[in-house]
């Protein structure tokens, strides 16, 4: 973990929110690769989830919505965790009930906490603890006190009329959501992976009400989701679902397993599925309306966490072969998928001639551009960000027109044609 989170700040992918005034607890600034990466990541979530689909549809609700939303949507009530607080030094701690690991952190964290103080903590008996965030809207006093959304979902849900109206969508079909979440953690940690300000990638799939419905769905959409992650890079040992206990389960879940990662941390949850029932749409008075029917649908629900899911995709693409590092991160899913290289920075011709290499590339791709050291150092500073192919200009180039195409995980070469590179890239990131 030390070696990702000193990564990240070194090379440019993460920073602690707000640092230079001391930092602000929960809160993470993604720098030029980081945004890069995520970006990438939610643009492959809405290419599998909506764009290559027919039955789902996206939308961009507001982060600030009408108080009584989470009124409805239980949030208000129930949207809390179990807060302790240490008698000696009044710091305060989740303490989860829950046998998940999760949990297990937690507990970590409090019996950690019992080795600073010389006696026998006592902690004060569990309270619940209100995760909502509030901010306050208006000109006038007092101004009106609004939430700030806890998850994305209840946006999807209050325009679930607007969607059927304005859409040809029919039962089974999805809206889809990305976009930023808040809650006030009690204890943020884990580098990004409890923030207090994050982002969430959602699929509400609308059915059937019936049991049957829930089950076929809710396996189906387990199983794309594990293969979605597969297919970036992820690796089969490391990624598990995990049936909710009981206990565990959000206020508004009938059935809920995690998609889990096997973090240095220990197994942690990046995606719920959820079975959701007609629980918020009857808490909104929302039904599906047709001339032969009318019923309040259920949901079952994917929802993933963007920084998560880029902490495991950059915990699993890092790699130690000696002294050089790589990420082999998903081509997919690489900040930079090409890095141009001059052989020597001093020779007018070779750099004129990787400059047009580089803007040609640019029309299509985020590309880097190097001309600093040796070639060897070059490469390991693209392998350690995870870019794929590093293109060299040198001599031949200006004779043949070809270019040399290291790849970063066989750190083979070939040389190839200018002409082609546009197509090589291509066909290598499809
Ligand atoms: N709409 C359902 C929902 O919000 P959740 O299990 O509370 O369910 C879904 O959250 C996902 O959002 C999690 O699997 C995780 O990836 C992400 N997430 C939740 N809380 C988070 C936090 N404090 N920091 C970062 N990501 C978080």
């Amino acid at each position: 973990m030390d070696k990702i989170v000193a990564l990240c700040k070194r090379r440019g992918f993460i920073f602690p929110g707000s640092e230079i005034y001391g930092g602000l607890g929960g809160t993470w600034d993604y720098g030029p690769l980081g945004v890069e990466l995520k970006n990438n990541i939610k643009r492959e979530w809405w290419k599998s989830m909506v764009q290559s689909r027919s039955d789902v549809v996206g939308v961009d609700a507001s982060i600030m919505m009408n108080p009584q939303v989470w009124v409805a949507s239980g949030h208000v009530e129930a949207f809390t965790d179990p807060l302790i607080e240490c008698k000696i030094c009044h710091q305060r701690f989740r303490k989860d009930q829950t046998t998940g690991l999760v949990g297990a952190a937690q507990r970590f964290l409090i019996s950690d906490h019992e080795k600073n103080h010389k006696e026998k903590v006592e902690w004060t008996e569990p309270r619940k603890f209100n995760l909502l965030m509030e901010t306050f809207l208006g000109v006038t006093e007092p101004k009106q006190k609004v939430y700030l959304r806890g998850e994305i979902t209840q946006g999807a849900f209050v325009n679930f009329e607007n969607v059927v109206n304005s859409t040809r969508v029919k039962i089974p079909f999805g809206i889809a959501q990305v976009g930023k979440a808040f809650r006030n953690e009690i204890t943020p940690g884990n580098f990004t992976y409890r923030s207090r300000e994050f982002e969430q990638m959602e699929l509400e799939f609308f059915i059937k009400n019936d049991d049957k419905e829930g089950k076929k769905w809710f396996e189906y959409w387990k199983e794309q989701r594990v293969k979605w992650y597969e297919s970036l890079g992820i690796k089969k040992e490391n990624i598990r679902t995990r049936v909710h206990e009981d206990t565990e389960r959000a206020h508004y879940a009938r059935e809920a397993e995690d998609i889990e990662y096997k973090a240095p941390f220990g197994w942690s949850e990046f995606e719920g599925i959820h079975n959701r029932g007609d629980y918020d749409l009857s808490a909104h008075g929302l039904k599906y309306k047709t001339d032969a029917e009318e019923f309040t649908p259920w949901v079952i629900e994917t929802s993933g966490g963007t920084d998560r899911s880029a902490l495991f995709f950059l915990i699993d693409a890092y790699r130690e072969d000696g002294d050089r590092v790589v990420l082999k991160l998903h081509p997919k899913l690489a900040p930079y998928k090409a890095a141009i290289f001059p052989l020597l920075a001093n020779k007018p011709e070779l750099v004129e001639k990787a400059k047009g290499v580089y803007d040609d590339l640019k029309k299509n791709y985020m590309v880097a551009w190097d001309e600093r050291g040796n070639i060897g150092k070059r490469y390991f500073a693209q392998d350690e960000i995870g870019t794929p192919y590093c293109l060299t200009i040198d001599f031949q180039t200006l004779e043949d027109d070809t270019v040399t195409v290291r790849d970063r995980d066989t750190t083979k070469q070939e040389r190839v044609k200018v002409k082609d590179l546009s197509a090589l890239l291509a066909q290598k990131l499809a």
